[in-house]
């Protein structure tokens, strides 16, 4: 271990909050005047780890093992949720030098050094976001940038760990959030994605909901666009579908997981809402923004679920029509509910109806990138792409968009689609 480490590697795995996060503690440690390195060549290596699905704990353990190859001896951080959920036995299995939760790791520096002079370094405790005010301010960042404004869940979906891991609901407060979004634009960012377990949660002690937060970026200068994610359908509020219709700087995009296209298995989940009760959101958010592009998350395989549940699933993607959405088999989480259900499904079955769905995932999002072949759309150009000359970006329905431009990164140009593919657009500049 070197006792005074001078380069660093940050590897986020999971959800886009990690990702956050992941920049977060890279910014901490390059304040402590150390520099970003290759994760094979850092005399520090942070995993910030995703522990909702049992491959993704797995692969802490292996790329611990993988770091220590060849006699190499880095320091090793654990952060994330593997961390909180299982901290103790890190250390114990695989000696790493620090553990730290994802409401801690403002403490990064300070445990780096009491592992440095041989002290045990793990904290795993959850302040109420303190972290934020103990984190340097936001120096470079890209073009889109993600900013946490909401922490932690309150639902207890009986597959989920993330109440385990990232606790209760918290709202970070209005005016902190509206100070990062300025820093943010100030250096460089052009579109910000308001990020959340439970993002349209978010409420400050006045009863002002998502909406006002939305509204109050829209007027932030040189701001251009605004996404957020991830949703529950019970809190999708008439401000916030409203805000779809007026916010101009509201990107026609909603990730709003359903999960299963069975409300006898929603139940099962606890999720607190039908197949219908989600029916009747889509329809109020499409009534908004008629070119809303829809996003969901599915599982697969549910204690329980039957051919003729799996069948409901497959009709709601019929019925809706996806521009994407991520899809899995269940995974049965230690502590969770779901965990020690009756009639856990084969994992032959759950490949299957994997299989099944993605296939019809695949056909419609394929289908609405084809359908925005000859439309006019706004690209926000987010880095060079293969080809000389070539830039890639995103439309306003986060579809990948490439095309031959002059513009440069962070520019916003408009562009008229000339061919879909399954996975992205090919645009030229007008
Ligand atoms: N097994 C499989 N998928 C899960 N997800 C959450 N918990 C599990 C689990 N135990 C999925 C859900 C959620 C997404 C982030 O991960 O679809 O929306
Ligand atoms: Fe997990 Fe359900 Fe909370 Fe989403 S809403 S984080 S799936 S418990």
């Amino acid at each position: 271990m070197s006792p005074n480490p001078k380069t660093y590697a940050v590897k986020s795995f999971g959800c886009q909050m990690n990702v956050y996060d992941g920049d977060r503690m890279a910014e901490l440690l390059a304040a402590q005047g150390m520099t970003a390195a290759d994760a094979n060549e850092a005399d520090v290596v942070v995993l910030n780890t995703c522990h909702i699905r049992e491959k993704a704990t797995e692969k802490v353990y292996s790329d611990i093992g993988r770091l220590r190859k060849d006699g190499r001896k880095p320091m090793i951080a654990v952060a994330g949720c593997v961390a909180q959920a299982e901290g103790e036995e890190i250390v114990r299995r695989a000696k790493v030098d620090v553990v730290v939760g994802p409401q801690a790791y403002h403490n990064l520096p300070d445990l780096l050094a009491k592992a440095a002079r041989g002290e045990a370094a793990l904290d795993t405790d959850m302040p109420v976001l303190s972290k934020f005010g103990h984190l340097p301010a936001r120096r470079r960042v890209p073009p889109s940038a993600f900013l946490t404004v909401q922490e932690g869940c309150d639902k207890f979906c009986t597959y989920c760990v993330v109440p385990y891991t990232r606790g209760a609901e918290v709202s970070r407060a209005f005016a902190a959030i509206v100070d990062e979004a300025e820093a943010l634009v100030d250096a460089g960012a052009k579109e910000l994605t308001l990020l959340g377990q439970n993002v349209n949660a978010w409420e400050d002690g006045d009863g002002r909901g998502l909406d006002s937060l939305i509204r109050a970026l829209d007027r932030i200068p040189g701001l251009q666009r605004i996404r957020y994610t991830t949703s529950h359908p019970n809190d999708m509020t008439e401000g916030l579908i409203d805000a779809h219709r007026d916010v101009g700087k509201l990107m026609p995009y909603l990730h709003l997981p359903v999960q299963s296209g069975s409300s006898r298995i929603l139940k099962a989940m606890n999720r607190s809402h039908t197949r219908d009760s989600y029916l009747r959101v889509l329809d109020k958010v499409r009534e908004a923004r008629p070119d809303i592009a829809l996003s969901g998350d599915f599982i697969v395989g549910f204690p329980g679920e039957t051919e003729a549940d799996f069948a409901e699933t497959l009709s709601l993607v019929d019925e809706i029509g996806y521009a994407q959405a991520y899809s899995f088999k269940y995974s049965p989480r230690p502590g969770t509910p779901a965990a020690t259900m009756p009639d856990q499904i084969a994992p032959e079955v759950m490949d299957e109806r994997l299989q099944r769905l993605q296939a019809a995932l695949n056909r419609d999002q394929e289908a609405f990138n084809l359908a925005t072949v000859g439309k006019r759309c706004s690209v926000l150009i987010e880095r060079k792409g293969k080809l000389p000359g070539q830039m890639l970006g995103k439309s306003p329905w986060l579809q990948s968009v490439h095309l031959m431009t002059e513009a440069a990164i962070g520019d916003v140009v408009e562009v008229e689609v000339v061919s879909g593919g399954p996975n992205s657009l090919a645009g030229a500049a007008s």
